[in-house]
């Protein structure tokens, strides 16, 4: 009899885990092969979007011996330009909990940029949050935008994502926290909803 409990017990516990991992669905980040995301794919008609909100802080450091933003391309003309117009550079910015630059990182932001105005300061985005630590750790996040810097808030598209973020979208707000004009090395909060499955 109380054998029989037992595996009833079991039996249900069985049930009750394949449900958590079809209704739990989230990818794990890189380490999925072909097969589980074909079968992700097969499950989507049945899942439902889910909201999440993020709040971090990028570090911007232009000045120093280990800058995380470097110039790849300028033109004769860049140089003259109130709007540095025809820079393009390279971004590997930490990702912190809070604006001290010491507080724990969560990513990076990695990607480019272009000064594409030449009317005021503005940058073409395009670039990747990848998270480093907790359940979002292996996952990203893609961004595509337009980024008027002395602007107090800009919104920029997250037009896709990896791993907990596949097929994500939403929006990143920025508001920068300091910017020293001297050095040029800058702290932006960032403020992210991201709809995902
Ligand atoms: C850029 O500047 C260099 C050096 O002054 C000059 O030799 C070159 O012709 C300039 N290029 C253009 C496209 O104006
Ligand atoms: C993030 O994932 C990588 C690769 O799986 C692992 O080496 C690392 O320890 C993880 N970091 C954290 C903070 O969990
Ligand atoms: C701004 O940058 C300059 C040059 O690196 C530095 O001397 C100054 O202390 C910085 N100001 C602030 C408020 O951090």
């Amino acid at each position: 009899m109380k054998m029989k409990m037992k595996m009833v017990l079991l039996s249900w516990m069985v049930v009750i885990a394949a449900m958590v991992v079809v209704d739990g669905h989230s990818p794990t980040g890189s380490n999925e092969g072909p097969r589980e995301m074909k079968d992700w794919y097969r499950k989507l008609p049945h899942m439902k979007h889910k909201v999440t909100e993020l709040h971090f802080y990028l570090h911007d450091i232009v000045s120093g011996s280990n800058p995380t933003n470097v110039p790849l391309v300028v033109t004769n003309s860049t140089s003259q330009s109130p709007t540095y117009f025809g820079l393009i550079a390279a971004i590997d910015d930490p990702l912190t909990e809070g604006p001290a630059p010491d507080s724990p990182i969560v990513g990076r932001a990695q990607g480019l940029f272009g000064s594409t105005s030449l009317d005021k300061i503005a940058y073409h985005m395009t670039f990747n949050f990848v998270f480093t630590s907790g359940k979002y750790n292996g996952s990203t996040l893609s961004v595509v935008g337009h980024n008027p810097f002395m602007d107090e808030y800009r919104e920029l598209p997250i037009v896709g994502g990896s791993g907990v973020f596949r097929l994500a979208r939403g929006t990143a707000l920025l508001n920068t926290l300091t910017f020293n004009s001297t050095s040029g090395d800058a702290v932006v909060e960032y403020d992210v909803v991201v709809l995902h499955y």
